[in-house]
């Protein structure tokens, strides 16, 4: 009896040796989950995402300026100067972040034509995603969390499109295959979040090759928002 006890634990005790790392990341993974509710495995492309966001485009009159195809063409346009933002215009577009468009629609733009507007920040997003699917054939927003890795997948090859980001500091992307690994950059990501509750960066999926009638087009837009997720 005492020997059968004796044995069973040294067996144990040698399992526990290979077994404890493979429990601790349970625990941690599990850990995060319920810290969260983000779900940390997300698809392109998206069902189109923007139906809201166009209802708001449309309800607050954004349309009358920048158009109905987001050109900037609205039939209010031709009195102003400078003329309403071309949410088209790729170059120009992926130089303006997310973050400089919710503060456009918050505080408008003094000395142009563009308003102030009160909407909740849902709702800014939701309007941003229809913004930015003037230009990409995807638009998807991510929620991650500041110790965790978030997966995209593409569905695409790896070696069709490259990545760009707009904050390297913040992230780091892999591409493997199809898949992109996020990982938010620690420290950096820490020291953003210190006086807000969350961050954002955009990760562009380029074509590798592109034709001439379909330059700085983008095959995705992804909008990363790093949230702390401490209780
Ligand atoms: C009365 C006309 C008008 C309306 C209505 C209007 N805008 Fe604008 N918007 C402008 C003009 C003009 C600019 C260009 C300002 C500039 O060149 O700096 C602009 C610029 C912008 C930009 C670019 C911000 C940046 O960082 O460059 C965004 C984003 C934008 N508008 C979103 C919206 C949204 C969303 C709505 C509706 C909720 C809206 N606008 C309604 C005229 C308008």
């Amino acid at each position: 009896m005492k020997h059968e006890t004796f044995f069973k634990f040294a067996g144990f005790f040698k399992g526990a040796v290979r077994t404890v790392s493979v429990v601790t990341m349970l625990l941690f993974s599990a850990n995060a989950n319920a810290l969260t509710g983000y779900k940390q495995f997300s698809d392109l492309p998206e069902p189109k995402p923007t139906s809201k966001g166009e209802l708001i485009y449309q309800e607050m009159g954004c349309v009358m300026c920048h158009g109905i195809q987001g050109d900037g063409n609205g039939f209010l346009a031709e009195g102003l100067d400078p003329k309403p933002r071309d949410f088209t215009d790729a170059k120009v577009m992926s130089r303006i972040s997310d973050h400089s468009i919710r503060s456009a629609i918050h505080n408008g733009i003094s000395e142009t034509g563009m308003p102030s507007f009160e909407l909740s920040e849902t709702q800014v997003e939701e309007v941003t995603a229809y913004l930015r699917s003037f230009l990409a054939k995807n638009y998807l927003t991510v929620n991650a969390c500041l110790m965790d890795t978030q997966i995209v997948d593409t569905k695409m090859s790896g070696a069709k499109f490259k990545v760009e980001v707009e904050n390297p500091e913040l992230i780091e992307v892999k591409k493997k295959g199809s898949l992109l690994y996020i990982i938010p950059k620690s420290w950096k990501v820490k020291k953003a979040l210190s006086s807000r509750k969350v961050t954002r960066t955009l990760i562009r999926l380029a074509q590798n090759e592109v034709s001439p009638e379909d330059t700085e087009k983008y095959l995705s837009l992804i909008s990363v928002r790093v949230h702390k997720c401490f209780r």
